[in-house]
């Protein structure tokens, strides 16, 4: 039998990951199948072991879901344990493995694809909510000479650093806090560009040679590219690199294999474009 694989989540038809796993797929000669799951809000569970009682080998989890995935984990892993959500779900042995891939995913963008070491520089994340605290240990994990993390809601920021203090040196602020600072690698981590909206960052942040990085991906420049491209931002990214490397990742805990991922990026590009 096809090993089967799917994303759950809710809305899902939107999801690129059937699009990425098939190309991954193709790409490794491996035989599977990955498919789309849209859960009922009130049905994730079900859902998932549905899937696995088919014969469902994984999956990967995306909004809303992606707390649910962590509770219905019998075994987590560090990161996912730290990052308070999962992302990938392994079904093995009566087990079900829980891991989330996101911020490897960002931080295998932003060093190897977009060649741009984060170890020594002043890195800043903006937002606190589910999508930046997974990604605080990846980053720390690479030895910035400091990762400030600025939030419109202060404490959820300072919770964030709290939670992630044991890890490295992590500072939280508040949007006024930024004036006369800068920052080497600045990544939006908020969902302001779903809503086509600007951060309050002050102008002045971006320091000569940094990267704006928006995790969101989009076929035009979003509001805060935008501000990147304004203040002479060496280089500008959106987050498509980001999906497709933690898709990667994805394969990799549950093929063995990493497989090439430029060329995926690529295809993406042309898809959305
Ligand atoms: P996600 O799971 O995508 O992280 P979330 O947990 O709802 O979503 O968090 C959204 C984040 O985007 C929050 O940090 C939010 O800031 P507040 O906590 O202060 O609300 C941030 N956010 C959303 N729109 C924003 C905007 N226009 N400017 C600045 N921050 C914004």
């Amino acid at each position: 039998m096809t090993d089967r694989y799917a994303v759950v989540g809710n809305p899902i038809s939107h999801s690129q990951s059937p699009l990425i796993h098939a190309e991954f797929a193709r790409q490794t000669s491996q035989k599977l199948t990955y498919e789309r799951l849209l859960a009922p809000l009130d049905g994730f569970a079900t859902t998932v072991q549905q899937f696995v009682s088919e014969g469902g080998k994984g999956v990967n989890i995306t909004i809303p879901f992606k707390l649910e995935a962590r509770q219905m984990a019998t075994q987590l892993t560090e990161r996912a344990r730290l990052a308070d959500a999962v992302n990938t779900l392994t079904f093995k042995d009566g087990e079900i493995f829980g891991d989330n891939t996101d911020g490897i995913g960002l931080v295998r963008d932003i060093v190897q694809n977009l060649d741009f070491a984060i170890a020594g520089k002043r890195v800043l994340v903006l937002g606190a909510g589910g999508a930046v605290r997974g990604v605080l240990l990846p980053l720390l994990e690479q030895n910035p000479a400091s990762l400030t993390v600025v939030n419109r809601t202060v404490s959820k920021a300072q919770d964030l650093a709290t939670a992630f203090a044991a890890q490295g040196k992590i500072e939280a602020c508040g949007y006024e806090a930024l004036n006369g600072q800068q920052f080497d690698i600045i990544i939006n981590g908020t969902s302001s560009s779903l809503n086509d909206e600007l951060p309050p960052i002050p102008n002045g942040i971006f320091a000569e040679g940094s990267l704006a990085y928006d995790m969101m991906y989009s076929s035009g420049l979003t509001p805060f590219l935008r501000r990147g491209q304004q203040e002479n931002a060496a280089m500008l990214a959106d987050g498509l690199g980001m999906l497709v490397e933690q898709a990667a990742e994805a394969f990799l805990i549950w093929r063995g294999v990493m497989p090439e991922t430029r060329t995926v990026m690529g295809l993406l590009r042309e898809v959305l474009s």
